[in-house]
């Protein structure tokens, strides 16, 4: 496929979004649908209302139930994502683990899951991508960290740590890759009004305590993520790499 700096949309381009049943992750799949991508969907739970959304969309879409912190299962979403449609243009790495507790709290197994779910499989996903991106001399890799990174957040000692993680592997990576026409960057996400948070009192009474903190005083929905990482994945975003853009209505101003 011939490459143009300004190529517009993502016609014809092929993306993994993972983490993709429920929340933010629905989001980028129907944008990068409207953008023409063509979609491999990988959850560990089943992804079937995201795949429909897809399809009704117009867009071509194989959905893979994979646990990503699991090699076998990375090389078998890679390994259809090649046999279905060619070629990887975009990683989309959404799959994530939250919980809130203090430090002195949190058991050694919880850690290491939060690692786990987090980094290992940044890294098994990444290191299974890259071999078809460099040999195409294209790619993008988009990443995801929290804006609780830059505030400091307490209770999340764990995801903090584990956040902080995605965005060193995101600027040494994109030092290492750029030659080969790929960028990784990372997007520090404020806390998003998905599906979930609707219905979760939890995260509702969070955000009402959070919105007037931000610049724009207004929620941060999946949407205003999903523009981002459609940006991201664009040919024309090329000259971006190993940056962190953070989308939080400005709560954080780095
Ligand atoms: N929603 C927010 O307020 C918020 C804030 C800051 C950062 N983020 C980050 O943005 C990303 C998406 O957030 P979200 O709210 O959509 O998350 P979510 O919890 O709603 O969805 C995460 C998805 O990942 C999947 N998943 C979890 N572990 C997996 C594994 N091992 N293998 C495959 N799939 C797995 C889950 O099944 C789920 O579909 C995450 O990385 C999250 O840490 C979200």
């Amino acid at each position: 496929m011939q490459i143009t700096r300004f190529e517009r949309g993502l016609h014809e381009r092929v993306a993994i979004v993972t983490g993709a049943a429920v929340g933010n992750g629905r989001a980028f799949c129907e944008r990068l649908a409207e953008e023409g991508a063509k979609l491999v969907i990988a959850d560990v739970e089943m992804a079937s209302d995201t795949e429909q959304a897809v399809r009704a969309a117009g867009g071509e879409v194989v959905t893979i139930q994979a646990d990503m912190t699991n090699p076998h299962d990375v090389a078998r979403v890679v390994e259809t994502a090649i046999s279905t449609f060619g070629r990887i243009d975009i990683l989309v790495h959404n799959v994530g683990y939250y919980f809130e507790e203090p430090f002195e709290l949190v058991s050694y197994e919880e850690w290491t899951r939060t690692l786990d779910v987090t980094l290992d499989s940044l890294f098994h996903t990444v290191r299974a991508v890259l071999p078809h991106m460099k040999k195409a001399e294209f790619g993008r890799i988009i990443t995801f960290s929290s804006d609780t990174v830059w505030l400091g957040t307490p209770y999340l000692v764990h995801y903090v740590t584990a956040k902080m993680g995605v965005i060193g592997f995101t600027r040494s990576l994109a030092a290492e890759v750029g030659k080969y026409g790929i960028t990784i960057n990372s997007i520090s996400v404020g806390l998003t009004a998905t599906q979930s948070a609707g219905t979760n009192a939890g995260v509702s009474s969070m955000l009402e305590h959070i919105i007037p903190t931000q610049a724009v005083h207004r929620a941060d929905e999946p949407e205003d993520i999903a523009n981002v990482v459609a940006f991201l994945a664009l040919p024309a975003s090329g000259i971006i790499t190993g940056q962190t853009i953070n989308v939080d209505g400005g709560v954080a101003r780095h």
